[in-house]
């Protein structure tokens, strides 16, 4: 918003509508990220029933001699038939970590646009994770980087798929030539924020996550998912 119009009640105006919009379209969670250290911006949100939750940790880190895991590929290097199987795939998958949860329209996004590229993770029993990469300028990731808008990896030994998926997206990093690789995780995923760290991501920005109606959604201990809702 142009700073002239700051504190003349225009956010508040334009929240009202949209809250109703969110309803007529039945969203069964809404959250945000905003500036954790802001009083306006808390009041503001708040005003409108959405609750400061754990906070949210923009990381990156330096992309390294590549070490690519066996078993990933790229979603562009699918047929039209396997990547329409992919995505019933990766929507089993979100839909394994919150009911309702649907990556599909971004994946989609990020090929038609030619902004990256989604990387898949798979094992002997088909796809365990997948992660939608921005890369490069003219991609929300911006020049030199690869973003890790979305990424997930449920289901039984989470800890080392995650871990998978995490070198498959450095890989990616490495065969781009993109010297950074990025992502933002909400530090309520405590063991994925966690491994995250170990392995050199460092904290660039903090914001915090705003849930509305106070529901934490899919920001728990055991969720191996990377997202930072800006
Ligand atoms: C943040 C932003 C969107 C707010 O929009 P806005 O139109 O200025 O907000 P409004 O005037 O509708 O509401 C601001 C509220 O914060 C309150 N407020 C202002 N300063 C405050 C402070 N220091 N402590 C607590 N409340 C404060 C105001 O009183 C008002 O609440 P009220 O309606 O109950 O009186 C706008 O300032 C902006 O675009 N900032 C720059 C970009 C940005 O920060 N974007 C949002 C990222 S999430």
């Amino acid at each position: 918003m142009a700073p002239e119009y700051w504190g003349r009640g225009v956010a508040s105006r334009l929240m009202q509508p949209l809250l109703g919009r969110f309803d007529d379209w039945e969203v069964s969670h809404a959250g945000l990220f905003t500036i954790a250290n802001s009083p306006q911006h808390l009041h503001l949100y708040e005003k409108y029933d959405f609750w400061p939750g754990f906070l949210t940790a923009l990381l990156g880190k330096p992309v390294g001699a590549a070490r690519p895991p066996s078993g990933w590929l790229r979603f562009s290097t699918l047929t039209e038939g396997q990547q329409a199987e992919c995505l019933a795939t990766c929507r089993a998958l979100t839909d394994s970590l919150y009911s309702g949860l649907d990556l599909r329209g971004e994946i989609d996004a990020v090929a038609s646009q030619g902004l990256g590229e989604t990387v898949l993770v798979a094992d002997d029993a088909g796809l365990t994770g997948f992660a939608v990469c921005h890369c490069g300028a003219g991609s929300e990731a911006g020049s030199g980087e690869c973003y890790v808008k979305f990424g997930a990896a449920p289901g039984p030994g989470a800890e080392q798929r995650f871990g998978r998926l995490l070198d498959a997206c450095e890989a990616l990093a490495a065969e781009a030539g993109l010297p950074r690789l990025t992502a933002g995780i909400n530090t309520g995923r405590h063991a994925a924020y966690r491994q995250m760290l170990s392995r050199g991501f460092g904290v660039d920005f903090v914001g915090v996550a705003m849930h509305r109606r106070n529901a934490a959604a899919y920001n728990r201990p055991d969720a191996y998912i990377i997202d930072d809702w800006r």
